[in-house]
């Protein structure tokens, strides 16, 4: 049986939701990672420094005792956001980053920008202050085919962006392609992504297999089979510029499974173990500290965590569903099934 010990991970990219829903995801993350990045699209979305630090102090009083976690919170861009606002809220230790969400690019992001146009000033003000844009990168325009969203965004927006603002700092969210990870590389060391469990594991079949899957179900969409091979060389290549972010989002079991579901996989419980089987299978174990745990915190000019953990590959049964108060029930990923991988306890490292 393998056996990995680390530095405590951070998660780079999670979905934490509010209200009851908070209540029932934050310990799956707060158990697994020191720190995580949290996406603010709300509803109605957290666009001041005000709401965030509201916010902020909503999600740690659904820690469990005992466990310490720091949740780094974004601000939500919008065709309005007051660039004073973003940057005494970074200066005040409020917002770690700000979130660019396209126009209906995915779930609730109509408040999202119309265009990069339109918030220049706001950008050129982040390149000024060192606050990092990260982006959900897919073009919306109908035309494009939903397959081709990512890879159009990066040639179309991103590009002409990072070269317009040579100072600005970017994370490109749950790169889905190989265009995506080649922009990444190409302006590493101030371009980072993120990668999910789901996009190194699954190609774009996982939403057919036998019928329609809506558990495997997110935006960006499960791509080609060339585009997870060239994911899973990224993640597991010793790279500084990618690292771990879940984008775990969370919605209701009768809200997936319905006649407009809604997008999102919901991978918390069993985020870690995916990682880890992913690495496992590379034999790239040796790369996993750097992916999970140092990479992220570097490119954020943060300390990584000092805390060690250790994991071993003995499968875990993980439950068929999670209750959410009276609201209804959440699929995670690996649901009915074992995860692969499962952290030693206290007692036995
Ligand atoms: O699948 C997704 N779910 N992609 C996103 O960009 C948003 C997220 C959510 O909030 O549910
Ligand atoms: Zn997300």
């Amino acid at each position: 049986m393998r056996r990995l010990t680390f530095r405590r991970p951070d998660d780079w990219h999670v979905h934490f939701r509010d209200g009851a829903m908070m209540k029932a995801v934050v310990p799956y993350t707060a158990r697994a990672f020191g720190r995580a990045i949290v996406m603010l699209n709300l509803t109605p979305p957290v666009t001041t420094a005000a709401l965030a630090e509201a916010y902020r102090a909503r999600i740690l009083s659904c820690v469990p005792e005992g466990v310490s976690f720091t949740p780094l919170m974004t601000c939500y861009l919008t065709d309005h956001t007051d660039a004073r606002d973003l940057v005494a809220g970074h200066k005040a230790g409020i917002f770690t980053a700000a979130k660019l969400y396209p126009a209906h690019a995915t779930t609730n992001s109509a408040h999202g920008v119309t265009s990069v146009e339109t918030i220049m000033p706001v950008l050129e003000a982040m390149a000024e202050n060192g606050i990092p844009l990260l982006t959900h990168g897919e073009v919306t325009r109908p035309e494009v085919d939903i397959f081709d969203r990512e890879a159009r965004f990066a040639e179309e927006v991103l590009a002409p962006l990072l070269a317009r603002l040579p100072g600005l700092r970017v994370v490109m969210e749950h790169i889905t392609t190989e265009e995506g990870a080649a922009l990444v590389r190409a302006h590493a060391g101030r371009m980072g992504a993120t990668i999910t469990p789901q996009h190194l594991l699954y190609n774009r079949n996982a939403l057919f297999q036998g019928g329609l899957r809506p558990h495997m179900y997110c935006l960006p969409v499960l791509k080609r089979e060339q585009h997870r091979l060239a994911l899973r060389k990224a993640a597991t290549g010793g790279e500084t510029c990618f690292f771990l972010g879940t984008d775990t989002a969370p919605h209701l079991r009768h809200l997936k499974e319905a006649d407009c579901g809604c997008a999102g996989v919901f991978s918390a419980p069993v985020a870690l173990a995916a990682y880890l089987q992913v690495f496992a299978e590379e034999n790239q174990l040796d790369a996993f500290e750097g992916f999970a745990s140092l990479n992220g915190p570097a490119f954020y000019g943060l300390a990584p965590n000092e805390e060690r953990v250790a994991y071993e590959e003995r499968p875990a049964r993980i439950a068929e569903e999670i209750e959410v108060g009276e609201a209804g029930r959440l699929v995670s990923l690996f649901s009915g099934e074992a995860a692969p991988w499962s952290e030693v306890s206290e007692k036995r490292t």
